[in-house]
This record gives C-alpha cells, sequence and structure tokens, in this order.
C-alpha cells in the first residue's frame, strides 16, 4: 500500500524552495499560448519563483525568452506585464538597449569605455520551445529538449492540433492549496461520484483507463457515456469535432498532465489547457484557457459557455476540496493516508517522481 505525502511536502517553506530550485527551475514548465505573441515585438513577463522571465517574439518571428535583468546593474528591463516592444528593449535606468534577440546594441558614452564590448554582454537567454502552440521554458542552462523527454508519448496529442486551436475563455483561479494537491485533484476520478454532479452525468468515474502512469506524462482515458453527447453543462458538444478526431473517439475525453506544471484536457470538440503556478506552500494560481477551433469561432452561432461552463463549475468543485485538503494536512494530526489503488496509482507515481526530482530517498 502506498501513502500520501508527510506534511511538510505541502507545508514547509524549505521544501517549496527546494521545488523550485530542482522542479521549476530545472524542467519544462508551460508559461503560455504562442498566440499571446501574435506580432514581432509582442511579449509577456512570467514570474518563476523569485525570477522574472521576458517571453517575446523577435523582429524575425521567433520566440524567445530572456530574464528580465539588465547587463549593466541588473535592474529590471520591463515593468509591466504585457505589452509591444517597438524593435528593441531599453532599460530605464542608464538606456543600455538590446534588440529583440538579446543582443546589446546601444549603450550611451560607450566610445569613453574602449576596453568594452558590447557583444559580451548580450541578455541571459531562458531555453524557450513551442509544442502544439503552448510555451515552454526552461531555466536550466542546457536542458534537454522537450521532445527527448516526453518521447514518442507526445504523439497521442497530435489528433487534436492543439496549436491551430484559439483560445475563446481564459480564467485566473487562486486556490490556497499546494500546487501538487491541484495535480493530485486532476488525476484520478475516485471523488467524481460525490463531488461532481455535473460532470458525473456526462461519465462514468470508472469508464477510464490510464495510459501513462510512469511520468513525466501522466493520464488517460473517461468515456463519454451518450454515444452523441459532449462535455458541456448540458450534455452536448458546443462544437462539431475538431478535424483530426477519428471517429471512434469521439466519446473519449483524455486527462494528461505533463510534469510539472501543465494539466490538458482533450475532448471531442476543445481543449482546456491549465497552467499550475505555485506561489507559496499552500497557494497556487492556476491560469485556464479553453480552446475551440477557428472555424467554429468565426461561426455568428457559436456560443462556448456550456462547455465553459462545465469545466469551470468542475473546477471550483475541485478548488475547494483542494483548499479543504490544504487545511487538512496542516493539522498535527495528519500523518498520511492510503492511496485507493484502483483509482490513485497514478498520484503515488506522481509523489515518486517529485521525490526523485528533489533527490529525496523516501518520503
Ligand atoms: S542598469 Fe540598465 S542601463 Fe544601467
Ligand atoms: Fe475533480
Amino acid at each position: 500500500m502506498q501513502f500520501t505525502l508527510p506534511q511538510q511536502y505541502f507545508a514547509s517553506e524549505d521544501i517549496f524552495h527546494e521545488e523550485w530550485e530542482r522542479i521549476f527551475s530545472d524542467h519544462w514548465i508551460c508559461v503560455g499560448r504562442a498566440e499571446q505573441l501574435a506580432n514581432p515585438g509582442d511579449y509577456f513577463l512570467k514570474t518563476i519563483g523569485h525570477e522574472n522571465i521576458i517571453i517575446l517574439r523577435d523582429q524575425e518571428g521567433q520566440a524567445r525568452a530572456f530574464y528580465n535583468i539588465c547587463r549593466h546593474r541588473g535592474t529590471r528591463l520591463c515593468s509591466q506585464d504585457r505589452g509591444h516592444l517597438k524593435g528593441s528593449i531599453q532599460c530605464p535606468y542608464h538606456a543600455w538597449t538590446y534588440a529583440l534577440d538579446g543582443r546589446l546594441t546601444g549603450v550611451p558614452s560607450v566610445h569613453r569605455m574602449p576596453e568594452f564590448d558590447p557583444a559580451d554582454f548580450p541578455l541571459h537567454p531562458v531555453a524557450l520551445e513551442l509544442w502544439h502552440g503552448i510555451i515552454f521554458i526552461n531555466l536550466a542552462p542546457e536542458p534537454k529538449p522537450l521532445a527527448t523527454i516526453f518521447g514518442d508519448d507526445l504523439a497521442l496529442f497530435d489528433p487534436w492540433r492543439i496549436g491551430d486551436l484559439v483560445t475563446v475563455t481564459s480564467i485566473d483561479y487562486h486556490v490556497k492549496a499546494n500546487w501538487k494537491i491541484i495535480v493530485q485533484n486532476f488525476s484520478e476520478c475516485y471523488h467524481c461520484p460525490v463531488a461532481h454532479p455535473e460532470f458525473n452525468r456526462l461519465t462514468h468515474f470508472e469508464s477510464g483507463a490510464t495510459i501513462f502512469e510512469e511520468g513525466p506524462l501522466f493520464g488517460g482515458t473517461m468515456i463519454i457515456s451518450r454515444p452523441d453527447g459532449g462535455a458541456s453543462l448540458s450534455g452536448q458538444r458546443s462544437a462539431p469535432p475538431l478535424q483530426g478526431i477519428a471517429v471512434e473517439a469521439l466519446q473519449e475525453l483524455h486527462f494528461y498532465h505533463l510534469f510539472p506544471n501543465t494539466l490538458l484536457i482533450l475532448a471531442p470538440d476543445h481543449v482546456v489547457l491549465y497552467t499550475l503556478t505555485p506561489q507559496a506552500p499552500n497557494r497556487t494560481m492556476i491560469h485556464c484557457d479553453w480552446l475551440f477551433q477557428p472555424d467554429t469561432i468565426a461561426n455568428s452561432d457559436f456560443d462556448a459557455s456550456d462547455t465553459v461552463q462545465l469545466w469551470d463549475v468542475t473546477n471550483r468543485q475541485d478548488w475547494f476540496l483542494c483548499e479543504q485538503t490544504q487545511l487538512g494536512v496542516q493539522s498535527r494530526a495528519y500523518a498520511g493516508g492510503p492511496y485507493y489503488e484502483f483509482q490513485e496509482s497514478v498520484l503515488a507515481a506522481f509523489d515518486q517522481r517529485v521525490l526523485d526530482a528533489l533527490g529525496h530517498d523516501a518520503a
């Protein structure tokens, strides 16, 4: 029998700091969608622990990421959360200026420093990869490519053509729970009959199959009970099926976790992307995007609210339970409990991956 993690993994500042160093600063983490960088010069900022990263599209159209610090005296370069850069980034302090590919191109009075070569002082780059229109960054100096880490399993996502989809609605949830409690909640449906009356009407909690149990990709399927049903509050599809979905897969719902911070729901007619940003041992920000096909959205009759509401209602039911769990595991009486192996084996595997990443022998 496998047991849940000890209290310190949900409450300790020290372990939270270790997680920043060994998990969130050393793995590919989702930070957003390529559609947020529609044009050259578009940028947004992402805070990861104490770090602040500029994610931008350069003049050649390439997405890039840099630490948001000046090479002169370390000042933050950009202070607005998002915006448009007109071809360069200028430090607000002494006006050192950087091209959008990171080169230092302008230093006031540089002729007075003959020994100074601006080529030696580009912005500090951060590794960035685009996968199906999702932006991943990795703060490790020379990370292995994302495809190497997740391997051939990533081919499973191809039919949804996530990179072609467009965000219709986004919601930020501020949840008073540890990020691992949220991942664990997403990774099992043992709680669905009692917690999710709306969702439970659509699919039987034991209908699914685990496909990936070892990580770094976790998850599997559930089956929509009605042959023509959809994942929405009414039980109808909100849109025609996505173009790549096979007829025999029209009743499947897929739930995946890309370790550490990316959660995906793949439905026949839409995709929901969850990006987790831990903020404290007991707080996590969850950004949720609902994605649909562009030609669906272009249809004037299209209304995503039925689908958005299903997941929003379900999310809020989940966040309540996550917050109640956070409160419970902080109790002096909490001593860990046994996972239900028929529905929660993925959670035990996830815990082990966390421990391995932290270099902890055993919880
Ligand atoms: S700190 Fe940026 S130009 Fe001086
Ligand atoms: Fe749930």
